[in-house]
């Protein structure tokens, strides 16, 4: 395998050739051709003409900050890999129609660049949908600023989008195509489209045609299906592949794979190494026998396999995906996944049992796994109240409200992710206790009640909790409302946020509506000094409220976990950077991973601010741990 992805992308070739010692050692003599191809009279993969079998991880470089890419990358490959697996997610790169993003995190390039350093193939899964329990399945949310788009489909509309998105990212990926001279060495079209209600093969056609004139004829094509899922998920001149964990009979699954390619490699696209979380469900972890014998078996039978994850990540920001499961399931923060690799690039028993697994079949490269990082514990650190976030709405909101009749939705106002206040007055005087609703579960996702500015309680999705309210006619009544993370599989992702129904006072229902779009990240980049001016000193907080503290570390930046004991729900920010969401009081996760690099060392000032949505414990502390805590028992 020597040799095989050395020369890396098409970048990477003049440095070499201003090596010319390193390029001797390299390249094979004579230089064969470079291809990559289903060979279906062996049942093999060919590279380079010879049988070829892939074993991958997947890793999605939007999860992990991008000073720790050539880490984790590294690790991947000490552990016996030869390939890895990447979605690209459409919205964190197209963040407005016709605005790119392929900067810092989202330099894709730069990614398959630090994969070829370390002599890892590429498989990758542009889309346009991923799943990937990301925001929407990684489609932008600004999609449905026409209501009635049919996602995934051959909705004229949606093709018109994914066609001018991927006129730009196909291209780009091309010169790094294997024979090509890159590292990737096959792409998948869409993402278990076989699950999904649609089943327009009229797209499946669209999207075939458009790799194939963007990406030309050579490069191997392929789909990912659950085993009983294929029938709408394959099509012809694509190769069909299944994806099944530890727990399913692998002979059955790749019998189903067999009925659709009755000859060629057998190929587990997504071999589940763990599980993802969900608030307020248990920890989910899946067991290391159970994992490495599993593998075993595959790798027995000479299949190629991916497994999901190998190292899982954070959902950072706001780009948790959910699932649908008669009710709605924000996915929590940490995607740690139980995978091979922990959230914070640790090497764990899993990874150590498969690389023992993986080298019975094939050589391990050279080299010792790198060690787990250091960690950091230290704490508490006291933060101060800022004020009521209804404080700072000049600030968060510069433009001013959004008059309406009705309450209109996230999408209306292109408020794509985060936070949008409603206002309005109460029309008549409440003097017994009366209850503020909403039709048909019409809240997205959660609603934080406030008259004149004293927190009432909380609306949230699919619960049927009541609130009651007193107070004077013009009383001003604010609703914040959370979009916790568009659905991102299942039947339906047009997830639209806010409130998607009108609210009701009794038996009224409320109109006349200050809709206020906030853009909380933009005040954190320019630091707590807003904060500092705009103070009002408020003593007392009152639903939600921004808390803030600047700390010095005791000694280098190394990687630590935020604990926040007593906390109840909100976002943090640390140096400018949305670190996620924290749900203390639902649990499991209790504690944040906080990567190293996004801190000063001893000597700077560190920044924090969390926008606590409920309440804060009496004393406003949190902590540093040197380990994550993200199975607590939830109620
Ligand atoms: C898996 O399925 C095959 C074929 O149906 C069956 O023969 C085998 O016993 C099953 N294996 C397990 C472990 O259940
Ligand atoms: C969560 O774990 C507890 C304790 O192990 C168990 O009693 C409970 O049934 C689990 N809940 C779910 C939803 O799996
Ligand atoms: C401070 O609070 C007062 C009363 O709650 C409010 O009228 C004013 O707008 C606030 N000032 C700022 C700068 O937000
Ligand atoms: C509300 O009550 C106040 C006095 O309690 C009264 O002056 C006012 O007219 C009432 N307003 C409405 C709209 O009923
Ligand atoms: C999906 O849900 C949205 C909002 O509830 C609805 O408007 C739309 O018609 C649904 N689409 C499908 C395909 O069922
Ligand atoms: C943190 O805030 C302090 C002032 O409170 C400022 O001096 C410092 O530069 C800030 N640090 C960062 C990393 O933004
Ligand atoms: C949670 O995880 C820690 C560390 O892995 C472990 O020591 C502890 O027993 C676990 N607790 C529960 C309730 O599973």
């Amino acid at each position: 395998m020597s040799g095989r992805a050395a020369l890396g992308g098409p970048r990477l070739r003049p440095l070499l050739l201003r090596l010319p010692l390193l390029l001797l050692l390299r390249l094979p003599a004579p230089a064969a051709p470079r291809s990559f191809a289903v060979d279906r009279a062996r049942d093999a993969f060919l590279l380079d003409g010879a049988p070829f079998r892939y074993v991958s991880g997947s890793l999605h470089y939007a999860r992990v900050p991008r000073r720790l890419w050539p880490d984790r990358l590294h690790k991947m490959r000490t552990a016996g890999l030869n390939a890895v697996q990447l979605y690209v997610p459409w919205n964190y790169h197209e963040p407005q129609p016709g605005v790119y993003n392929f900067r810092g995190n989202g330099d894709l390039p730069a990614f398959l660049r630090m994969a070829a350093q370390e002599d890892l193939l590429v498989i990758l899964r542009p889309g346009p949908y991923i799943c990937a329990e990301w925001e929407m399945g990684g489609l932008p949310s600004w999609l449905l600023r026409k209501p009635d788009i049919v996602l995934r489909t051959s909705d004229p509309d949606f093709l018109a989008a994914v066609d001018s998105w991927f006129h730009v990212l196909l291209p780009m990926v091309q010169p790094w195509l294997y024979h090509n001279g890159g590292n990737i060495i096959s792409v998948q079209v869409e993402n278990e489209y076989g699950s999904y209600f649609a089943c327009d093969f009229r797209y499946m056609r669209h999207l075939a045609g458009l790799f194939r004139a963007l990406l030309g004829d050579e490069i191997v094509l392929f789909t990912t299906d659950g085993p009983e899922e294929l029938s709408c998920g394959t099509l012809q001149g694509l190769y069909a592949t299944v994806d099944f964990g530890p727990a399913d009979n692998m002979t059955e699954s790749f019998a189903m794979q067999r009925k659709y390619e009755p000859r060629g490699p057998l190929v587990n696209s997504e071999y589940y190494t763990g599980w993802l979380d969900y608030w307020g469900w248990n920890h989910s972890t899946v067991g290391v026998k159970s994992v490495s014998k599993a593998l075993e078996d595959i790798l027995e039978v000479g299949a190629s396999v991916n497994m999901y994850m190998f190292h899982g990540g954070t959902n950072f920001g706001y780009w948790n995906g959910a699932d649908w499961k008669n009710k709605y399931l924000p996915v929590t923060t940490s995607y740690d996944y139980d995978a091979p690799l922990s959230e914070a690039g640790d090497p764990t028993p899993k990874l150590l049992a498969i690389q023992s697994v993986i080298s019975k079949f094939q050589e391990l490269p050279l080299g010792p796994l790198p060690p787990p990082s250091p960690k950091m514990k230290f704490g508490p650190v006291t933060l101060k109240l800022d004020g009521n976030l209804l404080d700072f709405l000049n600030v968060l909101c510069p433009d001013g409200p959004i008059h309406t009749h009705k309450p209109l939705t996230f999408e209306a106002v292109k408020q794509d992710y985060g936070f949008l206040l409603y206002r309005t007055r109460l029309p008549q005087n409440l003097t017994e206790p009366t209850q503020l609703w909403v039709e048909n579960n019409g809240i997205r996702d959660r609603a934080y009640v406030m008259l004149d500015g004293v927190f009432q309680g909380i609306l949230e999705r699919d619960k049927e909790e009541a609130l009651f309210l007193t107070g004077p006619a013009g009383g001003t009544l604010d609703v914040l409302l959370e979009n916790m993370g568009r659905i991102s599989f299942g039947y339906n992702m047009s997830d639209f946020k806010g409130l998607v129904q009108p609210l009701v006072l009794g038996k009224s229902v409320l109109t006349d509506w200050l809709l206020f779009p906030l853009n909380i990240d933009a005040l954190m980049d320019v630091e707590n000094r807003v904060f500092e001016t705009q103070k009002n000193n408020s003593e007392s907080p009152s639903g939600p409220a921004f808390y803030s503290a600047a700390f010095q570390l005791p000694g280098p930046a190394w990687d630590t976990f935020l604990y926040l004991p007593g906390w109840t729900k909100g976002q943090v920010w640390i140096n400018g950077f949305n670190l996620g969401r924290y749900w203390t009081k639902r649990g499991p996760q209790q504690s944040l991973y906080v990567p190293g690099p996004l801190l000063l060392p001893t000597g700077a000032l560190n920044n924090i601010t969390l926008l606590e949505l409920e309440h804060a414990p009496p004393r406003p502390q949190i902590h540093f741990l040197d380990r994550p805590l993200l199975n607590a028992t939830t109620h």
